[in-house]
């Protein structure tokens, strides 16, 4: 399938850290600002959002060992985790993805916390890069 999806940005840069106090002082120093702070428990991970420009920085440090987050650190330790893309339609771009025979991490779109929508590409399909796709929540589309 071909054609645009309108819209479609960089919505994030997912980064695996050991430890969110430590690596903001990076970016702090460099101006940008922590806005928006949570542990997503589902996925075992706290997180730590600073934009940058119409982009953020998302900071990921894991609550378990035994967590996505915590066996990439074990692995590969700190560094560039996911590449977040936002799409107006998540639908449309699941569907133009399985038509390609893209592997996802998990087959259905989830709700994030604020009501956003995402799923996961698995980095087989995506040049080796875990690819994040998000849909905004309807309030934030509209902003
Ligand atoms: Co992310």
């Amino acid at each position: 399938m071909s054609g645009e999806l309108p819209g479609t940005k960089i919505d994030h840069l997912g980064i695996a850290v050991k430890s969110i106090a430590q690596a903001r002082a990076f970016y702090e120093a460099l101006g940008l600002r922590v806005t928006h702070e949570e542990t997503v428990e589902h996925e075992r991970v706290k997180t730590a959002m600073l934009p940058v420009g119409e982009s953020r920085v998302e900071l990921l440090e894991p609550t378990e060992e035994d967590s996505p987050v915590g066996k990439f650190l074990a692995k590969r330790g700190e560094g560039m985790h996911h590449v977040a893309l936002q799409v107006e339609d998540i639908t449309a771009a699941m569907e133009r993805l399985k038509a390609l025979g893209a592997r996802f991490i998990s087959d259905e779109v989830k709700v994030g916390a604020g009501g956003h929508l995402y799923f996961f590409v698995h980095p087989s399909s995506a040049g080796g890069v875990l690819v994040e796709i998000v849909q905004p929540a309807a309030e934030s589309t509209h902003g």
